[in-house]
Order: structure tokens, then C-alpha cells, then sequence
């Protein structure tokens, strides 16, 4: 992949937001995790570059930078970008949360309001202590050290237990996946075990019929 090439990724991922705006998205997040491109220039392990996108952290960071300041250019400034990262390749050598949290440092000023704390999926066969709330640990450390916003992801299965996060300052939302497609009701369920409010989609409002009881 050439310097060209290169700049010419940055640029579609600049038009992928722009047609995610279009249609009508009012987040977006940039996947630099889980081993995919971006990903791959972060990790020391994948990045075997010897130009300015290979070596220092400087160097390993520099396309996920160009990707952010590209997507802010066309993204509008009272609408989100998230960034999710790996916040480690769980391995000696591989990228670590010291460097996520100085990677979050720098993404924050650059107009990224949320870090997206995943991990793992660029080394295959790496001991993941896979558990409930497993990956929750990273996003605490990157929003106190990076003073960012931050979301916890992974094995996250029910309500008191993604309330707890949030309510004990470990992440500010948390992101669901599996349970969703267990209980696709999930937030509904969540808000009445916890005694919420929430709204239903508006697709499933009717007007209450005269002189009846809204239920
Ligand atoms: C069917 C399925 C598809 C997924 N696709 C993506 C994806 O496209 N991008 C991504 O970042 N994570 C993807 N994930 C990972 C989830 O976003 C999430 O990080 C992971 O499943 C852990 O959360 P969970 O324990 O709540 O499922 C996917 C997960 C599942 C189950």
C-alpha cells in the first residue's frame, strides 16, 4: 500500500460518512479494532512499515488521525464521531492500553467525543480471560487517563450489570451485541426491571381511543 492508496482510503472514509449522513445516521463511528485496516497500522505486530506510517507510535497512529480529521471535515460538528479501538492485542509486544489511552489523548481535540473500548482480533490464538463484563476494565482507565468519553463493550448481558457500569463512572454508555439479538427488546426490558422511563418506537404509538386509559 503506497502513500497514494493510502491517501485514497482516508478519502473514502470521508465519503462513507457523507452517505452515512445522507441516509440519515446521526452517529458515526470509525472501527480502527477487532484486526481490520486501521487496526493494523495501530499494532506493532501488523505494522511492518519502515515509511512515516510504520515505527513510532507517532508513525502507527498518523492514518487513524488523517481518517478522524477527514470524517470531522464532512461530519457535522453537533453530531457524534465514535472511534472504536482494541484496547489491547492482549499480548507482549502487541499495542496496549497505555498506548490506546495516549492514542485517546489525541483523538479527543481532534473532535472524537466517544472511545469505543473493545480488544483482541488481530493476534488469532491469544489468551482472552473471555467473562462477563471482560472488556469493561479499559474504557475506566481511558476515560480517567485520556479524559474522554467512553463506552464498554462485550459479554454485557444484563440490566443491573450495564447500569452498574455507567453508574459507577466506568464507561459512559455501554454497547450491546448478543444480547440484542437474544432479547432484541432488551432496552425496554432493562428500563422496566429498572423501574425507567423509556420511550417506545414511535411505530408502535396509536392514539388511545376516547375516554380510555392510556396504557
Ligand atoms: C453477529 C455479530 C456481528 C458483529 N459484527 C461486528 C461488526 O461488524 N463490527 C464490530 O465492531 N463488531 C461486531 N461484532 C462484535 C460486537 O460489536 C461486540 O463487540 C461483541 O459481540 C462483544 O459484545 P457482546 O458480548 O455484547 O456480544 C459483532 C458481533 C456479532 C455477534
Amino acid at each position: 500500500l503506497e502513500e497514494p492508496g493510502i491517501h485514497g482510503i482516508v478519502d473514502a472514509f470521508a465519503a462513507a460518512a457523507r452517505r452515512a449522513l445522507d441516509a440519515g445516521f446521526q452517529i458515526v463511528e470509525i472501527h480502527s479494532a477487532h484486526g481490520y485496516l486501521l487496526h493494523e497500522f495501530l499494532s506493532p505486530l501488523s505494522n511492518q512499515r519502515a515509511d512515516c506510517y510504520g515505527g513510532s507510535f507517532e508513525n502507527r497512529t498518523r492514518v487513524l488521525l488523517q481518517v478522524v480529521r477527514a470524517v470531522r471535515g464532512v461530519w457535522p460538528e453537533d453530531l457524534p464521531v465514535f472511534v472504536r479501538i482494541s484496547a489491547t492485542d492482549w499480548i507482549e509486544g502487541g499495542w496496549d492500553l497505555a498506548e490506546s489511552t495516549e492514542l485517546a489523548r489525541q483523538l479527543k481535540p481532534l473532535g472524537v467525543d466517544l472511545i469505543d473500548c473493545s480488544s483482541g482480533g488481530l493476534v488469532p490464538n491469544v489468551k482472552i480471560p473471555v467473562g462477563p463484563g471482560f472488556q469493561v476494565p479499559f474504557a475506566p482507565v481511558i476515560r480517567r487517563d485520556a479524559k474522554v468519553l467512553t463506552g464498554a463493550v462485550g459479554m454485557i448481558h444484563t440490566a443491573q450489570q450495564a447500569d452498574a457500569i455507567v453508574d459507577e463512572g466506568k464507561a459512559d454508555v455501554v454497547f450491546l451485541a448478543r444480547e440484542l439479538l437474544r432479547d432484541p427488546y432488551f432496552p425496554l426490558h432493562a428500563a422496566t426491571e429498572l423501574n425507567r422511563t423509556t420511550s417506545w418506537p414511535v411505530q408502535y404509538l396509536r392514539p388511545a381511543p376516547e375516554g380510555s386509559t392510556p396504557r
